[in-house]
């Protein structure tokens, strides 16, 4: 139904507008009284074998939506009735910013897959901890964090702090951004001495509030093998909880969609199934380096069920979507924890 029909007429628009229009439809269908119980009973899988602890907290299953779906928190609670296990809200920024000038978002359709410089365009923190101070679900909640364009990487600590604290009792587990190629010299700050200096930071504010919050760290699939093992290094030594692996790749190699038109869409980040290859590599570098002692979150190029349990069996404890979702819909969420029980009954 959802690649028949709506996908159909959503791919009629241009691809930000259709994620506009796509929020404003669910907004509105989730206001009628059937709406919930509809989805859930559609989407939702409950099943012993989808529960995970990770990083102290019980996930129901393991599939989550991935950072920039949801940068302000608008639909968090709805999207738990499609079946996601936890929802990752932002990049949140301490000011609302805009974010780059449009067109910023393209499909690369024979690709399967999406390039987008979106440039962190969010609410600010203020507006978000309001929504999100509205949860009526048990949805695991991750509050994905970035630094203001105008802030220079000197100042970052001071953005990151601001975030940590103001969403500090509304998320269940903060992420740290620093992997976006849309805000100049963010990537940056993932060099050992700013982020161990950055992520040291995080954990000592943390370790001052009343009850533990996990701290997870977001790469790129573009470091080298020698910048994962230092990675890895900083994650162990600073004690930071887990890491999210992936965000976007600025790689156009070995894509279908012919180079003039992947030249004409411009700079940004790549995502969906071009990205599969590589983020599932980092994800078994960083598992086999740290020897499995690093939970990590596996996103990027998830379009199938088994692309999923490749990330799982590679490593990660959890999964996340973002193009897949675009391209398959809600119910590749479900395709995805069915599989997990199939694989659990037969194993
Ligand atoms: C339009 C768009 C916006 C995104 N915005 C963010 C963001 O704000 N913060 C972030 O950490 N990742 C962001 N991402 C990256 C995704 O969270 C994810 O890491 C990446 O797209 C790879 O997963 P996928 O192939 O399933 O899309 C964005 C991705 C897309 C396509």
């Amino acid at each position: 139904m959802y690649k028949s029909l709506l996908r159909k007429t959503l791919f009629q628009l241009s691809a930000e507008q259709a994620h506009n229009f796509s929020f404003g439809f669910l907004k509105f269908i989730f206001q009628l009284p059937f709406a919930k119980s509809l989805f859930y009973a559609s989407f939702n899988v409950n099943h012993p074998s989808l529960e995970r602890e990770v990083f102290g907290i019980k996930f129901k299953n393991p599939v989550g939506l991935a950072a920039g779906f949801d940068k302000n928190a608008r639909l968090y609670n709805e999207f738990s009735f499609m079946g996601f296990g936890f929802v990752e809200i932002g990049t949140v920024t301490p000011k609302p910013q805009d974010g780059n000038a449009k067109p910023r978002l393209f499909r690369l359709h024979s690709d399967e897959g999406l390039i987008n410089r979106m440039g962190f365009n969010n609410d600010g923190v203020k507006k978000v901890v309001g929504r999100l101070k509205g949860r009526y679900t048990s949805v695991i909640i991750g509050g994905n964090i970035g630094k203001n364009k105008v802030t220079p990487n000197e100042n970052a600590l001071d953005d990151y702090l601001v975030l940590l604290n103001e969403l500090y009792d509304v998320v269940d587990y903060f992420t740290v951004n620093v992997s976006s190629p849309n805000t100049p010299g963010l990537r940056e700050l993932q060099e050992k001495e700013p982020l161990t200096k950055l992520l040291k930071a995080l954990k000592e504010e943390a370790a001052k509030k009343s009850f533990g919050k996990p701290i997870l760290l977001k790469i790129a699939p573009d470091l080298t093998d020698s910048q994962l093992d230092d990675i890895v290094d900083i994650v162990m030594e600073t004690q930071v909880d887990g890491i999210i692996a992936t965000n976007t790749t600025i790689d156009r190699s070995g894509l279908l969609t012919p180079e003039k038109e992947v030249e004409k869409m411009g700079a940004g980040g790549l995502s969906g199934k071009p990205l599969s290859h590589r983020s599932t590599e980092v994800i078994r570098y960083i598992h086999e380096k740290s020897k499995g002692s690093i939970p990590i979150v596996g996103v990027g190029g998830i379009h199938s069920a088994k692309d999923a349990l490749e990330k799982l069996d590679a490593g990660a404890s959890l999964v996340q979507l973002y193009t897949g979702f675009v391209y398959e819909g809600p119910g590749l969420v479900k395709r995805i924890n069915e599989k997990i029980i199939e694989n659990a009954r037969t194993s």
